[in-house]
Formats: C-alpha cells, sequence, structure tokens
C-alpha cells in the first residue's frame, strides 16, 4: 500500500510541472465567441447559478478529482473542501482504493458539511470488488455521487497496472442500478469517445465528464515515472493518444443528446468554462488548476474559485448572456 502513497505523490509533483500538460495545441483557443457590443446589461446582474445532480451551485463547475486524501496530501483535501463547502462549488475526490484498503476514516464531511462531495474509485477497482466497494466509497463520505474513473492507457503505461478490462462495463452499469447515489463516469485526460459515452448510456450512466486531451496528460506523467527501457519504448507513440476536449463534448452530445456532459480536460479559466457549455456540456470541472493553490492555503483556492468566476462573468457579460441557459445559445464566430 506504500506503493499507492508514493504513486501519489509522484502523480502531485508531476503534474505541477508544465511539461505534463498535453503538449499539443488543445483547441480552446479556437472555439471563439462572437463579440457582442452591446450587452444591454449589467455585470453585476450577471447569474452564475447552475444545477448540478439536484442541486444548486454558485457556478458551472467543480474541483476535479485529485487525491483520496489518505497519504500526505490530506491538507490538500481540507483546503479543497473548505474552500468547496464555502463557495458552494462541488468538490470531487480523488481515488479513495487506497483509503478503503486501508480501512482509513475519511472525515472530509468535517471541513464540508453541506459541500456537494463525489466519491471515486476506478472502474477495474468496481470489475475486482463490485457494488460492496462503490457503497463503501459512498458512505465514508456521504458523497452525493460516485465517479467512477476510466483509465485504460494510464493503466497500460503504469508499472503493475491493471490490463484486464473485461466485464467492466458491466460492473458499471451494476453500479448504475443499484447504487444509493447517482454515477458519473470519467477519463483521465485522453476523453471518452461519442462511442464509448453511448455505450455508457445504454448501461445507464446518465453523467459523463469527458476529461479529453488537452491538459493534464498521464501518459506524459506516467512515462515520467516508468524506468523500463522497452515499456517506454512501447508507450510513447501513444503520448499523444485521445480526443480533444472541444471535440468531444459536441460529438457526445450529438450521439447522446440525453446525456449529461460535464467537459474537463484542459479547462484552464473560466473563458474555457464559457466554451465547454457553449459546446454543450451541462457542467465543467478543472484539476491541476487547483493543485498548486490547494497545497497553498484555503484561501487561495477561494481566490482561484473567485478568478474563475469573474472570469467566466467577463464572458457572459461580452457575449450579452445574462445567465447559464442564454450562454448556451451565444452566437460563435
Ligand atoms: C495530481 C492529480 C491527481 C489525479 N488523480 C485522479 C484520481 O485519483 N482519480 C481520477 O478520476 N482522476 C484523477 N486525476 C485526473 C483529473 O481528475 C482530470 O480528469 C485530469 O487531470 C484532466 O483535467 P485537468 O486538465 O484539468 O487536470 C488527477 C489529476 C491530477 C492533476
Amino acid at each position: 500500500m506504500a506503493d499507492i502513497s508514493d504513486r501519489k505523490a509522484d502523480h502531485i509533483a508531476l503534474a505541477l510541472q508544465s511539461g505534463h500538460q498535453a503538449q499539443k495545441d488543445s483547441g480552446f483557443d479556437r472555439v471563439n465567441f462572437e463579440p457582442n457590443s452591446l450587452p444591454q446589461l449589467a455585470l453585476d446582474e450577471i447569474v452564475l447559478a447552475s444545477n448540478f445532480l439536484g442541486m444548486e451551485t454558485a457556478a458551472p463547475f467543480l474541483i476535479g478529482a485529485m487525491t483520496g486524501g489518505c497519504d500526505n496530501a490530506e491538507r490538500i483535501n481540507q483546503h479543497l473542501a473548505e474552500a468547496a463547502q464555502a463557495a458552494n462549488i462541488p468538490m470531487a475526490l480523488g481515488s479513495q482504493r487506497a483509503a478503503l484498503e486501508l480501512g482509513m476514516l475519511q472525515n472530509i464531511r468535517r471541513w464540508a458539511p453541506s459541500a456537494i462531495l463525489l466519491g471515486n474509485l476506478g472502474a477495474t477497482q468496481l470489475q475486482q470488488h463490485g457494488l460492496d466497494l462503490a457503497q463503501r466509497a459512498v458512505d465514508s463520505i456521504q458523497a452525493n455521487g460516485l465517479v467512477i474513473h476510466l483509465n485504460p492507457l494510464q493503466e497500460l503505461i503504469q508499472p503493475n497496472g491493471d490490463r484486464d478490462w473485461n466485464l467492466v462495463l458491466e460492473a458499471i452499469q451494476h453500479c448504475a442500478l443499484k447504487l444509493s447515489v447517482p454515477i458519473i463516469v470519467k477519463e483521465v485526460g485522453a476523453g471518452i469517445g461519442p462511442g464509448s459515452a453511448k455505450r455508457l448510456l445504454d448501461a445507464g450512466v446518465q453523467w459523463i465528464e469527458v476529461a479529453g486531451r488537452g491538459g493534464t496528460s498521464w501518459a506524459s506523467i506516467e512515462l515520467a515515472r516508468n524506468s523500463s527501457a522497452r515499456e517506454r519504448e512501447i508507450a510513447t507513440p501513444f503520448i499523444d493518444w485521445g480526443m480533444d476536449t472541444v471535440k468531444l463534448i459536441p460529438a457526445v452530445q450529438a450521439a447522446c443528446p440525453t446525456l449529461r456532459v460535464i467537459g474537463s480536460g484542459g479547462v484552464r479559466h473560466g473563458l474555457d468554462i464559457a466554451r465547454c457549455i457553449r459546446l454543450g456540456a451541462h457542467m465543467t470541472a478543472l484539476a491541476q488548476p487547483f493543485l498548486a493553490p490547494a497545497l497553498d492555503s484555503t484561501d487561495a483556492v477561494m481566490g482561484k474559485i473567485s478568478i474563475l468566476q469573474e472570469q467566466l462573468r467577463w464572458a457572459m457579460f461580452l457575449t450579452g448572456s445574462q445567465n447559464i441557459a442564454e450562454l448556451r445559445l451565444a452566437p460563435l464566430q
């Protein structure tokens, strides 16, 4: 189990380095709104409030999954959770696998008694341990939903990663049907394509987080951790594997109009949040941009949230959108 803690510490250190962000242009800069020079509203009339899992949030973005908090990163989760509570922004935990396997108490609710909190497990843990583990993940933090991550490329590159992905969809289907809270299925940076999204929808999943290419590159991070020359040579052509977030959101919406989509993977500021919403996302998520503030303090995370909100408000003002429903219809160039 020390392995998992060491791996998490490596992930945090490497994710902070710009070299492990997607090297190709993410495509966000090519999604341009038509400027509205006559907004006909006041900046402070703009309403960012959104609905997520049947609850109101202050804005249409959440703190993306990073750490389950079973390692030295507990204070990261404290800062994120306190800020999520104060700002009414949902927070997704990182993988709870190690905490559950170690039987560790995950008392994150003491920092975020009423925030929307999402648990997290890998799809292969679900395939191996079933609904019981999923329900424990939810109950241990009184989660409002459970995020299940799909990361087949990361598992291939990671030393001793899970390589048997048989029956994963069946395990997800079982959870979608039986778990006490809604599930959200996500990738970690290669993106859930429209074909996979359709199979998830058919299995009863109502929310996916696309986590497309454009931001944190898990292939790059795992490659940096893998010391085997042979495995590195095999993995290198796959470094840019995946589909861009800005292409995925409309493609998934077109293939699965009833699926609720969280836009993520390379969302770096409030204008990117606006772009995702305009492309069809119901919500957005940012992970890496919260990492440095989370290592610092609750106030730093609050400061980041407030900047994202103000950037989103500016994007809405400059497109003449008074609320999120109007932003969805704002003309693009
Ligand atoms: C340090 C770090 C740890 C992460 N750990 C998890 C995890 O445990 N579970 C998960 O589903 N995603 C995890 N992710 C992936 C993110 O939730 C997100 O999908 C991905 O980083 C792409 O978003 P970004 O470009 O905003 O970072 C992690 C990301 C970072 C930066």
